[in-house]
């Protein structure tokens, strides 16, 4: 095996950017892969065994969010109706929008028409053989640019779609989220760094779909087989046992709090419900009437027929899936002892008996508020 040299920058460590630890492994890493992929990998998929730079495209394009199994009777249509770039180029987009329909992401056949365009007028109906310069054409990015350039031409480029990130936090313990920036920065330079040097298109092809078989049918999301795997012995996640926290999930967005203060206006053994507006958090639910503030509270309350004195009751929290609810409630008591269930004339607004609320559709936390209250009242 010829060496190679490891370029600092895959393995040297900065304080700002996520860097894969220097690993023993990096020199052996695509002999082992190569081999593996020779022996175990995949061998007969339809878009294999084959240099020819549209197929190879194509299918690389229907791969891109698509399972290989749903991808294959596609496959076989567009090459039956579009055996040629130049066929595909000059029949008209609705023919190959229809062609597509049920394989989603509907960008993707646009751009597969745009690029068949490219090809024939800027490139004479030849696809480049660079990856620069396929990734320059519509729907190419740099990993499909890279694995077309690899399988049709033997180019020393790699890919780096989901499931190799996943192979490399892994056996590499690369840490932080991949889809954020400067983690997939140090990929691609961890990905570079493992590229076989001088190595035949053979050996080439047999890497890419080697990164890509590994990534497809051991190193999975859920359960991979590392029993089976050629870098277990090396593999960070796998000595470590740590192949569910590697790769980092996406980090979770911070819940934002909301504060509203929630008026228990109580007359006996009733309490004043107010409809909520359709739309929105408890959109037509009965609920207390809300202020943003305890001043605003009290002035709602004597609208009520109140004092304008409230107390406090035990504040809660409520968590919605996009925010948290800080409730202040307020007690305001009133003390009208007659007539208190007759509606207000509102026909947003009742005085309901706490032992009828089961007729009112009333958000959890108020329910519950309002439970503890009856029960204090008991
Ligand atoms: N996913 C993306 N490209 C692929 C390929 N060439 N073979 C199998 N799965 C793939």
């Amino acid at each position: 095996m010829p060496s190679r040299v490891i370029p600092r920058s895959a393995v040297s460590a900065s304080a700002a950017t996520p860097q894969a630890p220097v690993s023993a492994l990096t020199a052996k890493f695509s002999s082992r892969l190569i081999a593996w992929q020779r022996q175990h990998g995949r061998h007969d998929l339809p878009w294999q065994n084959t240099r020819d730079p549209y197929r190879i495209w194509l299918s690389e394009i229907m791969l891109q969010q698509t399972q290989v199994s749903t991808v294959i009777p596609y496959y076989a249509k567009f090459l039956a109706r579009f055996p040629t770039v130049v066929a595909l180029a000059t029949a008209p987009v609705d023919d190959v929008m229809a062609l597509w329909a049920g394989l989603g992401y509907y960008t993707r056949a646009r751009n597969l028409h745009r690029c068949a365009q490219a090809v024939l007028e800027q490139h004479g109906g030849a696809f480049p053989a660079s990856p620069e310069a396929l990734a320059e054409l519509p729907g190419i990015g740099r990993s499909t640019a890279a694995a077309i350039a690899s399988f049709a031409f033997g180019a020393r480029a790699t890919i780096l779609d989901g499931n190799v990130k996943r192979v490399l936090a892994r056996v590499f313990g690369v840490e932080g989220f991949p889809g954020e920036k400067k983690v997939e920065n140090a990929m691609w330079t961890l990905a570079e760094s493992l590229l076989p040097a001088n190595a035949s298109d053979d050996e080439v092809s047999a890497y890419t779909q080697g990164l890509m078989d590994l990534g497809a049918t051991l190193c999975v999301r859920g359960k991979p087989d590392c029993l089976r795997c050629p870098f277990a012995p090396d593999c960070v996640a796998n000595v470590t046992g740590r192949q569910r926290e590697l790769p980092t999930s996406r980090p979770k967005k911070a819940v934002p709090t909301r504060h509203t203060y929630m008026l228990v206006l109580r007359d006996g053994n009733a309490v004043m419900l107010e409809k909520r507006p359709p739309s929105g958090i408890w959109g037509g639910l009965w609920s207390l009437p809300e202020a943003a503030d305890e001043a605003a509270l009290a002035a709602r309350a004597r609208e009520f027929g109140g004092d304008g004195a409230v107390s406090r009751l035990a504040p809660l929290t409520h968590v919605f899936t996009h925010f948290k609810l800080d409730i202040e409630p307020r007690l305001a008591e009133l003390d009208h002892t007659v007539g208190v269930l007759a509606a207000l004339g509102d026909a947003d607004t009742a005085w309901v008996a706490l032992s009828d609320l089961d007729s009112f559709g009333v958000p959890a936390p108020v329910r519950k508020l309002l439970d503890a209250l009856q029960g204090s009242l008991i």
